[in-house]
């Protein structure tokens, strides 16, 4: 249906950061790949991102975070209507397995789609999401919002990550210090989110400020108070920049995490 196939572009084409990708493809040259992990890295960064994608479709839903604007226009329910943009991120996430499937040599497709369907699922990123929405308006504790913010969002970023590695052709215990790095880079991404989503600039986040609040979000904020939470990004930070270290080559690994720290400045 031609609508469904817009929804779902709309949402896929529809201006992110695309740092999950970025993640993956720099840590395929961290770990030694001349060519990035080549076509392969493309396709699972592609796969993460696509899953990414249909994640924040699912999110802003008024049976989730009733969100109208993300990326500076409007939500895709509120283009398509709830029903199609529910399709759309079930068409995304399925595309995402069959892009993973199709782009990573035979030896590898087993493990890389186990690794991203963990992360996708329900001891990742859904159940971090269940956490998220059942949490609302409870007492904000750090080790809450921890549990909270390794699923909804780090789990993605380890499997991207790992998937990285994978493509570069790293051995199991090189794709584990890379999906640490991961990880951490995902944990200290969010908090830098929250804190952008109380008092950031709209304008560059293309997002409304104050939303976690109104709903009563479990955010490190809202857990360690705004200085306390500005404190915590940067303890993260630093954590993402000694996983980065322990990986051969780890220049642009140690950029992107600094960088995702100075969105704060
Ligand atoms: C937004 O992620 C959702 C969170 C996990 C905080 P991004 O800020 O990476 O979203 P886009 O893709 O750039 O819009
Ligand atoms: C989004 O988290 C995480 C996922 C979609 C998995 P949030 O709900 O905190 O992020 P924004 O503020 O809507 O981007
Ligand atoms: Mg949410
Ligand atoms: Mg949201």
């Amino acid at each position: 249906m031609p609508q469904l196939k817009a929804a779902s572009e709309y949402a896929a084409l529809g201006g992110g950061k695309r740092l999950r990708p970025l993640v993956t493809l720099l840590v395929a040259e961290a770990c030694g790949d001349a060519g990035a992990g080549g076509e392969p890295a493309l396709a699972a960064g592609a796969a993460v991102e696509l899953i990414h994608c249909y994640s924040l479709v699912h999110d802003d839903l008024p049976a989730m975070d009733d969100d109208d604007y993300r990326r500076g226009r409007p939500t895709c329910h509120k283009v398509f209507g709830d029903a199609i943009a529910i399709l759309a991120g079930d068409a995304l996430l399925t595309r995402a397995f069959e892009v993973l499937a199709q782009g990573l040599p035979a030896p590898l497709v087993g493990g890389a789609v186990a690794d991203l369907a963990a992360a996708a699922g329900i001891a990742g990123m859904v159940n971090g999401q269940a956490g998220d929405l059942l949490g609302e308006g409870q007492r904000a504790t750090e080790e809450r919002v921890r549990w909270i913010h390794l699923r909804k969002t780090a789990a993605m970023f380890r499997a991207a990550a790992r998937l990285g590695a994978r493509c570069a052709g790293a051995a199991a215990a090189l794709q584990d210090l890379a999906g640490d790095y991961g990880e951490k880079l995902g944990l200290a991404f969010q908090v830098v989110d929250d804190l952008l989503g109380k008092s950031g600039d709209p304008s560059r986040t293309g997002k409304p400020v104050g939303k976690d609040d109104e709903r009563g979000k479990l955010t490190y904020p809202a857990a360690l108070g705004e200085a306390g939470a500005r404190a915590k990004a940067v303890e993260v930070t630093g954590c993402a920049l000694e996983a980065a270290r322990r990986l051969p080559r780890p220049g642009e690994l140690l950029e992107l995490a600094r960088s995702l720290a100075d969105r704060l400045a």
